[in-house]
């Protein structure tokens, strides 16, 4: 099928090719005023000015979308999920309220143990319905490519169990879904005193299944005081690597304990979090090809200082923005709240903030040749916005649904 899509205010991020943008380039948003665009087949065909509509498209199609006063947007690319668990966690969210830590909680056995615990009771059609449910609901808010971890598992049936459910989440959504195994997220009890007991788990006991059954594209350690060293991180990743899984990983959330370093060795595609950022790490992470991907709203939730996004801007690093959707930090998968968090919050500049969370958010899935941008040959995974007055008032008006229509594939959902 052929659509045409006339008379849009604003076509926004259109590229005729793309590059991982870092620095002053990550300000750097193309925007065409009143253009038009076409998709064949779910694939961008063509666009340009409104004025050029007859040169380039010079037989209309029948089906002709008039987008007056509507912006359009690549989709959002979400690099950075747990959208796979059984149960929220409203009663920590309360106790937090009341004055608990993040660590305080889990050190009672809340937060990520918590969630392990229901996840193994969980079937895995429980657990599918319920994903499937909040991946539509980050569909319809504009997230068209997205990430989903397991690691609320933390025993082999239960990593397992998650990873075939985001397989099957793959198979069945129109979405683009990337997979990580995250069985290094905490150590379950029964491994906290013998944390070479887990590790030989995870590199013995899940990563030969999960790579026979092709179950990961990636592999991830929370590398943290508490939970799992850099040392340890790196064995893990080592292990995950030798079956072509790439470290994307979480670090710097609470502390800087030499993850940034050893990520960057390992040649990491993505380093995730980064509340707490030291100088080496800032110049370390500028001069490697590592993302660094910011999750404000996790930040926002636990009431912690947010990612130094203008220092890491400022030195030249290269950032994405992503929602950490998961139950004990970041209960919400709405990207449209990232971008606006982020830039009210972290100070980061519209164009910087949407570029971070369409384009750079591709990179750091390896999606770059097929999301990200409005560029001929990618699939038309699109966000309508209802009549806005410009760009930044997507950010600025925080917390309204600005959204009209979300098209994936071509086609509206
Ligand atoms: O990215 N920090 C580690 N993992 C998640 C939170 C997991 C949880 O609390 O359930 C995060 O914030
Ligand atoms: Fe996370």
């Amino acid at each position: 099928m052929t659509t045409l899509i006339t008379n849009i205010a604003q076509l926004v991020n259109t590229r005729k090719e793309t590059n991982l943008l870092r620095g002053t380039a990550l300000a750097e948003l193309p925007v065409i005023e009143d253009a038009f665009l076409l998709i064949e087949d779910g694939i961008i065909a063509a666009y340009g000015y409104m004025y050029e509509l007859e040169l380039k498209v010079p037989q209309l199609p029948k089906h002709i979308i008039d987008a007056h006063e509507q912006f359009i947007l690549p989709a959002w690319c979400d690099s950075h999920t747990h959208l796979v668990f059984a149960k929220t966690r409203e009663e920590e969210f309360i106790d937090k309220i009341k004055g608990m830590s993040y660590a305080d909680i889990a050190a009672k056995g809340g937060g990520i143990l918590n969630s392990a615990g229901k996840l193994n009771e969980a079937t895995e059609d429980e657990l599918f319905s319920s994903a499937w449910k909040r991946l539509e609901e980050a569909a319809k808010l504009g997230t068209g490519a997205i990430e989903i971890k397991s690691g609320y598992g933390l025993t082999a049936a239960g990593e397992l169990k998650m990873l075939r459910v985001i397989k099957k989440l793959k198979e069945k959504s129109n979405l683009s879904i990337k997979s990580t195994f995250l069985g290094a997220h905490t150590y379950p009890i029964a491994y906290k005193e013998n944390h070479q007991g887990y590790i030989d788990s995870i590199i013995n006991e899940m990563l030969p299944v999960i790579a026979a059954e092709k179950l990961a594209d990636y592999i991830d350690v929370f590398c943290e005081t508490g939970f799992f060293s850099s040392a340890e991180m790196e064995t893990i990743c080592k292990a995950g690597m030798s079956y072509g899984l790439k470290p994307k990983l979480h670090v710097n959330q609470l502390n800087s304990i030499g993850g940034i370093e050893s990520a960057v060795k390992l040649n990491a595609l993505s380093v995730d979090h980064l509340e707490t950022m030291t100088d080496v790490d800032i110049t370390t992470l500028a001069s490697s090809n590592t993302i660094g991907t910011l999750l404000p709203t996790a930040a926002f939730f636990l009431r912690m200082q947010y990612q130094p996004a203008r220092t890491l801007i400022d030195n030249n690093c290269a950032i994405a923005l992503a929602s950490d959707y998961n139950p004990g930090s970041s209960p919400s998968g709405n990207m449209n709240f990232v971008v606006a968090l982020s830039c009210i919050q972290m100070k980061m500049l519209p164009e910087e903030a949407i570029n971070a969370a369409t384009i750079n958010g591709a990179y750091a899935m390896e999606l770059q040749n097929e999301f990200g941008s409005i560029t001929i040959g990618k699939k038309a995974n699109l966000i309508f916005t209802k009549p806005i007055p410009s760009l930044a008032y997507l950010p600025y008006a925080f917390g309204n649904n600005l959204i009209d229509k979300v098209m994936i594939g071509g086609i509206f959902i």
